[in-house]
């Protein structure tokens, strides 16, 4: 590519196989006589292919496009002018610290080489490198998710990728789930507005969209949202603009992060956090653990606690972007979860599939293996390389308690948070719904380009979908803001038959600064 590589002349720059013996001839396999067959001893030949065979790993399930790169966070270590500490005792929040970081933007849907331009949710997932042992927040850039409740998640997917039979990603199918999922008329109305669309990863938010805990050197815990301010301002695309850059360029996010840092314009964000009480909260008309629920920002405000800086490419994709696992449920001593049942079903979702697409030992790897030391008695499975398993360590004690030498237990830097709960073990969904309110404030907060942009992607979208999921969605749209409804049934009264999508083409011209709508 863009490096040049010296050829210099001395032994560093001869071609070896991965058993270090010099490669000879790389053009011509070993055959009988020039015109073959070829023989199987050919070892480096075998090797070759054998090893490309298996050059990639799965994909994840979802993300699977993305790109990467290393950085730092710096805490101010104070939350609306009082210490941090008051809130939490995580290290990695204390004043002026640095914590090395290495960030991932993905989109969702697709697949790994798709392109960037789609309506899709964009995952912001950092994982910290903290004295403390590694901390993930694996967030997206809308602020909400389309759903509450973990066992909907495979099928909320299945519904927006392909098709299983044409394997064309079909509005039918996905306006068929959220039609019948009302909690998603929220998600939805930001998904076909053009925040659906962000230009690329350096001008886009994150969020951590759940409520985790933060917990203080007594044990007394508060609920926490995260959320993550491009320095660099936001800017989202039309579908128009979308269409545009797609005809020209499916890399343009990677290619503008990664040309973006080699020049030395390095992006920032900084980190804010909204702070609620522990507890139930029955003033609030929507529950503070769900996720598909903004806390608005005048009754929650927003408090810088740090930034982050994106400085250093990685060195190479795979090694570091593609084998990169994050998951929620990678916290340290003074973060915790909450009892968001959608954030419980994904900390166990993430080290699952982590095994399965990276493989049991997926930790050891550089890109996730903490900076700080490893004392395990987790050992062995496969491609498990280390023979020391920490320094200090009686080699035969892979067990605790013992007498005999071996790690011992290590305590937390305060007292534990230990919340009390108690109930019947139901299968039931949580009260104070309220699927459709924040959605018509989120209608009505657009600014009037980006709702005419909405109405005009919702009308393209349901116009190819059955007439009785077309009227569903204009009923629970209805139910979100009477405007909000009558504006798509009458967009998709007024189509005409044909070229639907053509009509749902918005006229970038009237693109101008995005809204507020938090
Ligand atoms: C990736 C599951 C909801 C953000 C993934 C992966 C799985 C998964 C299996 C692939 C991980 C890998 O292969 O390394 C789930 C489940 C969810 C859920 C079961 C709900 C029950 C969410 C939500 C968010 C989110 C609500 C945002 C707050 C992400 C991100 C990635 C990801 C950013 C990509 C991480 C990376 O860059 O490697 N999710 N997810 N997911 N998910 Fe989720």
């Amino acid at each position: 590519m863009k490096n040049k590589v010296s050829k210099d002349e001395n032994q560093k720059s001869k071609l070896t196989n991965q058993q270090g013996h010099p490669v000879t001839d790389n053009q011509n396999t070993r055959t009988v006589g020039k015109r073959g067959p070829t023989v199987l001893e050919n070892y480096d030949f075998l090797e070759k292919i054998s090893h490309f065979d298996r050059e990639k790993i799965p994909e994840r399930i979802v993300h699977a496009r993305g790109a990467g790169a290393h950085g730092y966070f710096e805490s101010y270590g104070e939350v609306n002018g009082e210490p941090i500490s008051k809130y939490t005792r995580a290290k990695v929040f204390e004043k002026g610290k640095r914590t090395p970081v290495f960030a991932r933007f993905s989109t969702v849907n697709h697949g790994k080489h798709s392109p960037e331009t789609l309506r899709d949710p964009r995952g912001f997932a950092i994982k910290f490198y903290t004295e403390d042992g590694n901390w993930d927040l694996v967030g997206n850039n809308l602020k909400i998710f389309f759903i509450r409740d973990p066992i909907k998640f495979p099928d909320f997917v299945h519904a927006f990728q392909p098709d299983p039979v044409t394997n064309i990603q079909d509005p039918e199918r996905i306006f068929d789930f959220i039609s019948q999922s009302p909690e998603a008329t929220h998600m939805i109305t930001f998904l076909f507005s053009p925040w659906g669309i962000p230009a690329n990863y350096r001008q886009m938010q994150g969020s951590g969209v759940h409520a985790y805990r933060w917990v203080n050197k007594e044990g007394k815990a508060v609920l926490v949202k995260y959320h993550w301010e491009p320095v660099q301002g936001i800017k989202n695309l039309t579908q128009q603009e979308a269409d545009k850059i797609q005809g020209m360029n499916f890399n343009h996010s990677t290619q503008d992060l990664y040309e973006a840092i080699e020049e030395g314009n390095y992006p920032e964000w900084e980190l804010y956090v909204q702070i609620m009480e522990e507890g139930e909260h029955p003033e609030l008309d929507f529950d503070p653990l769900d996720p598909t629920k903004l806390w608005y920002r005048d009754q929650f405000p927003w408090h810088k606690v740090g930034k982050m800086v994106l400085n250093e490419n990685p060195k190479n994709f795979h090694a570091e972007v593609e084998q990169a696992a994050f998951g929620t449920g990678v916290l340290v001593d003074g973060l915790d979860f909450s009892d968001d049942k959608l954030l419980q079903g994904r900390t166990y979702s993430y080290s699952d599939t982590q095994r399965y697409r990276v493989g049991p030992n997926y930790l050891q790897l550089p890109i996730n293996s903490p900076l700080k030391g490893i004392r395990t008695n987790q050992n062995g499975g496969q491609m498990d390389y280390r023979t020391d398993y920490g320094e200090d360590k009686n080699p035969h004690i892979n067990y605790e308690p013992s007498l005999l030498g071996g790690y011992t237990e290590d305590q937390n830097n305060g007292q534990e948070h230990e919340p009390y709960v108690e109930g019947n073990i139901v299968r039931e969904t949580i009260d104070r719904q309220n699927n459709f309110g924040q959605a018509g404030e989120t209608y009505r907060r657009l600014n009037d380009w980006e709702r005419d942009d909405l109405i005009n992607n919702l009308v393209g979208a349901l116009s190819q979908c059955h007439k009785d999921i077309q009227n569903q969605m204009i009923e629970n749209f209805t139910k979100a803001d009477e405007e909000y409804g009558k504006r798509v049934a009458e967009g998709l009264n007024s189509m005409p038959k044909d070229d639907k999508m053509e009509e749902a083409v918005h006229d970038a011209e009237q693109m101008g600064h995005p809204s507020d709508p938090y």
